[in-house]
């Protein structure tokens, strides 16, 4: 069954410049339980792809077409009431810069327990506890668990959002590059855990990556975006050994493509 339907999703900014197309007429749909991959070079229009799903397109320039249908409801209408119910709970979005969708001022087992304490009313006791265990679960223990945003590397700020989301349980989960400067190790581990959310949850995923192993790791079907449209897709590894698209054979042949999953 599907979760999300983008339907001829068209975004353009108006600048002093002229009109930038930056996604161009773009379908697709995750099920429920299901893993999109979304590659493409940089510019392609992935992130405003992903934005406009969560309606965080950040600019007053912008102008959104087409149709975004999740629960029955087209979201690009949506109103701003029914968006707060959406985000975080229904659908979170991990941003391509995790630092700024952390609160620099409050330690991460607090940010954690205020998701307990005011998704599910738990007293702040609980909250703690609760917090402790999803950070635990993402391999922050109780050491790290007090650092501030700003104390923490970038793959442990990637790992703290995790731990927000497995906490919130969203049904779709948007992964705008999360491995992207992480190293082998790092990598490895922030897609096991995105892997055990979808294995042990049913989250729908949709991945955003440049890597090709986090294709094969994750991904069930895969999208190649190219100046703002999707030019190539299917099963993740027809694309990366019969790829159709000569846009997607150079994607391909800059990717390092590492053996097994
Ligand atoms: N606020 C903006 N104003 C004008 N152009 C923008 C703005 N934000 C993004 N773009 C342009 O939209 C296109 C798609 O951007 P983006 O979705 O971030 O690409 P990707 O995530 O695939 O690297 C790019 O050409 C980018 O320059
Ligand atoms: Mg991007």
């Amino acid at each position: 069954m599907e979760l999300v339907k983008v339907d001829d999703l068209r975004v353009r900014f108006k600048t002093a410049r002229g009109c930038v197309r930056a996604v161009n007429g773009v379908s697709f749909s995750i099920g429920k339980g299901h893993v999109l991959g979304v590659t493409g070079e940089s510019g392609s229009g992935k992130t405003i792809t992903a934005s406009s799903i969560v309606r965080m397109v950040d600019a007053p320039n912008a102008v959104t077409e087409g149709a975004i249908w999740f629960e029955g409801e087209n979201i690009l209408s949506s109103s701003w009431k029914k968006m707060k119910q959406l985000w975080g709970k229904k659908i979170f979005m991990i941003f391509q810069s995790p630092s700024a969708a952390l609160n620099p001022t409050l330690r991460v087992s607090s940010q954690l327990a205020e998701i307990y304490t005011a998704h599910y009313g738990c007293s702040w006791k609980t909250a703690r506890k609760n917090a402790f265990g999803a950070l635990q679960s993402v391999g922050i223990g109780p050491s790290l668990a007090g650092a501030f945003p700003f104390q923490l590397s970038g793959g442990m700020r990637q790992r703290v959002l995790i731990a927000m989301a497995i906490a919130l349980k969203p049904m779709l989960l948007i992964a705008d590059e999360p491995t992207a400067g992480l190293d082998n190790e790092c990598r490895g581990a922030i897609l096991n855990m995105l892997r055990r959310m979808n294995e042990k949850e049913g989250t729908s995923i949709l991945l955003i990556t440049h890597e090709m192993e986090d294709l094969r790791k994750l991904a069930g079907a895969v999208a190649v975006m190219h100046h703002g449209r999707i030019v190539e897709r299917g099963a993740v590894d027809e694309i990366i050994t019969a790829p159709r698209h000569v846009h997607t054979r150079h994607l391909i042949g800059d990717m390092r493509i590492l053996p097994g999953r």
